[in-house]
């Protein structure tokens, strides 16, 4: 298969999966009660007691909501790709050992994972969580085939704005009602229509099998709906934990209902039959009261307590207990207007739109910018910056292979000149041989490292002097194999630089994150830190000698390339950030390669980015063929 092939089906999974994981997370958002409902179940089943609205399952709902929310999103952008499709994929392992153990235990009839918004079976999730599973796994294999849709800064916004509006949607429908009902005693529907009409589009099966009876455990549920006029329902699905902060208002509006013949009942579980006398005792309550199955009175109001208005049968409006409506008793209330005001609610469409606008609308700017800006302006530096391949020899080839290598590119390239600068750096020993067989028109010569001192008693060490004096041009510093084996400090590659400098020396300068801070997203703050620890002394004049080597170091040697956008996404902060430093002129003349598992395969993408002005090249310089591939990318 095709990288782009790959990449292609990595994004259409990625949709589906971030389709999935966005809708469950923002239905639980919408609905947090329910899920808390949902979760309390669960809870229940091994012998806990909570009650729905404990700040517990709050808790977990607000973060099951938004670690799927977050997923889905980062997958449909493409935010830190590693990270993201990792969790999902270990969020897909828990969610199936817990979907199977469901489907086995059989603790809950639906499992809940849409909320009320779309219900499963335990079987039906199980296979979807195998599926989903699957699909994670194919996404955390190469998580960089992804398209990446936002820079490092944006995507900060992109979460940080998802993450806040769905944590205040969850802080206004947890203290308010769902925005969208997902039950089916939905504002609208008809209770009457459901009781005495089953075949009618409005029977939904709640409302049908709705039973309440009274005092004596009679049904009354046919006479009460078939009364016409208003009737309030003050719901108590849990009494013990009900709120009684909204009191006042519920007693005048049941004072009101009494002078004005509107029927008013409180609703109790059957379960908390007993409670009445308890609610009565806590609340002076004068209404008769209801019971009915606490399932059935959870699903009617989201709060407890909570109100509803029925007329002619029919729902017409619900308030949760933190927004009861207010009526004075000397007036007739409009019960009309409370209703309409009650419902006045946040359309989904306009929710949804405040929510995907602003994203939408970060992704278009940066689209715009990548497209105009970048390309435009840097393409026009780009024909003026020098293009450079270099190659790095490492501690490969003895002093005969090393020669026999550098007299076959030179043959190849004088044969076929290159489109660029090309350079070999090459072990201490081979460079006077070296440079002996190269045409240096063609190729220039360097060293992988030179010493830290002029010159003096520093056994077996090579000064900057020696390396010029073989005839080679330039040398590599920074390496991260020389940082982290030799220990080399920003100090010591400081006054490396500084010598090479001083004699004639171009300086290939290295840079770059191991792959955990990578990880950690700090990746910028360590180049600026490389750069700044070893180079910020120089002046814009001695800089113009640098060449810079962005280079991942979970990339070198590894096989593993950063994806060319990865690549000119650091380039151009480098860019940017030697702008700040030696001007943007100098920035603009500034070489800066890429290395790490560059081959003749991904050259030609790797250098077509604007910023990218060649390549450091280790394993694949081994063997001519393959360093003249790279050269030929520039053709
Ligand atoms: P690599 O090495 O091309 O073998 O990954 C690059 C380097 O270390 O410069």
């Amino acid at each position: 298969m095709t990288k782009r092939q790959h990449s292609i089906i990595s994004t259409c999974i990625a949709l589906a999966v971030a389709a999935t994981l966005l809708f469950s997370g923002f239905a639980k958002a919408l609905d947090p009660m329910g899920m808390c409902i949902k979760l309390n179940a669960y809870a229940s089943y091994f012998g806990l007691q909570l009650a729905d609205s404990s700040l517990i399952l709050q808790l977990a709902t607000a973060a099951l909501a938004l670690l799927e929310f977050t997923l889905g999103l980062n997958l449909l952008l493409g935010i830190r790709r590693r990270l993201t499709t990792a969790t999902t994929l270990v969020f897909m392992v828990c969610m199936t050992c817990l979907t199977l153990w469901t489907f086995i235990a059989d603790p809950v009839a639906d499992c809940g994972c849409f909320g009320e918004a779309l219900k499963l079976t335990n079987g039906q999730t199980l296979a979807k969580n195998i599926v989903l599973l699957a699909a994670a796994s194919w996404l955390a294999w190469k998580p960089l085939a992804l398209p990446r849709l936002l820079t490092e800064r944006n995507q900060w916004i992109a979460n940080t704005y998802a993450a806040a509006f769905l944590a205040a949607l969850m802080a206004y429908t947890f203290h308010r009602l769902p925005l969208v009902d997902f039950t089916d005693f939905k504002t609208g529907r008809s209770m009457r229509e459901a009781l005495f009409n089953p075949e009618s589009e409005e029977s939904y099966t709640d409302l049908a099998n709705l039973i309440l009876c009274d005092a004596e455990g009679e049904m009354v549920q046919d006479s009460l709906l078939l009364e016409d006029g208003y009737t309030f329902l003050l719901t108590l699905p849990d009494e013990a934990e009900a709120d009684e902060g909204c009191i006042d208002q519920v007693n005048d509006l049941f004072d009101y209902c009494t002078d004005h013949g509107i029927g008013f009942f409180g609703l109790i579980a059957q379960e908390e039959e007993e409670n009445i006398a308890d609610w009565i005792d806590r609340t002076g309550a004068e209404y008769s009261f209801l019971t009915s199955e606490s399932t059935q009175i959870k699903a009617m109001v989201r709060s407890n307590p909570g109100l509803m208005l029925i007329k002619d049968g029919r729902i017409v409006a619900k308030w949760s207990h933190n927004d009861l409506p207010s009526v004075d008793t000397r007036h007739t209330a409009d019960l009309e207007a409370l209703s309409a005001a009650a419902n006045d609610r946040m359309s989904l469409r306009k929710l949804l739109a405040w929510l995907c606008l602003p994203l939408l609308l970060l992704v278009v700017i940066q689209s715009i910018i990548n497209l105009f800006s970048r390309h435009n302006l840097n393409k026009k530096h780009k024909k003026m910056r020098k293009k450079i391949v270099a190659g790095n020899w490492k501690m490969n080839k003895n002093l005969q292979e090393g020669v026999a290598l550098a007299t076959e590119l030179n043959e190849l390239l004088n044969a076929d000149k290159p489109n660029c600068g090309v350079v070999i750096c090459t072990p201490f020993i081979h460079l006077a041989s070296v440079a002996g067989v190269i045409n240096k028109d063609v190729i220039g010569l360097g060293a992988e490292n030179c010493a830290d001192k002029a010159s003096g008693a520093y056994t077996g060490e090579v000064s900057a002097e020696m390396v010029k004096s073989t005839g080679a041009d330039y040398v590599i510093l920074g390496h991260s194999e020389r940082r982290a084996y030799y220990g080399e400090t920003a100090e010591i590659l400081k006054e490396k630089v500084n010598l090479a400098l001083a004699n004639n020396l171009e300086v290939i300068f290295c840079i770059g994150e191991v792959l955990e801070e990578r990880e950690a997203g700090k990746q910028n703050e360590v180049v600026r830190q490389q750069l700044e620890g070893s180079l910020y002394d120089l002046t814009a004049e001695q800089f113009a000698h640098v060449v810079l080597a962005y280079e991942p170091v979970w990339a070198i040697g590894t096989g593993k390339t950063a994806t060319a956008e990865q690549a000119e996404e650091m380039h151009a902060f480098i860019r940017q950030t030697i702008a700040g430093k030696f001007g943007a002129e100098a920035a603009e003349n500034c070489t800066i390669l890429y290395g790490g598992s560059c081959k003749p395969s991904n050259a030609k993408e790797l250098f077509s980015k604007p910023d990218v002005d060649g390549g450091l090249i280790g394993g694949a310089s081994l063997k001519a063929a393959d360093f003249k591939g790279i050269i030929d990318a520039w053709k």
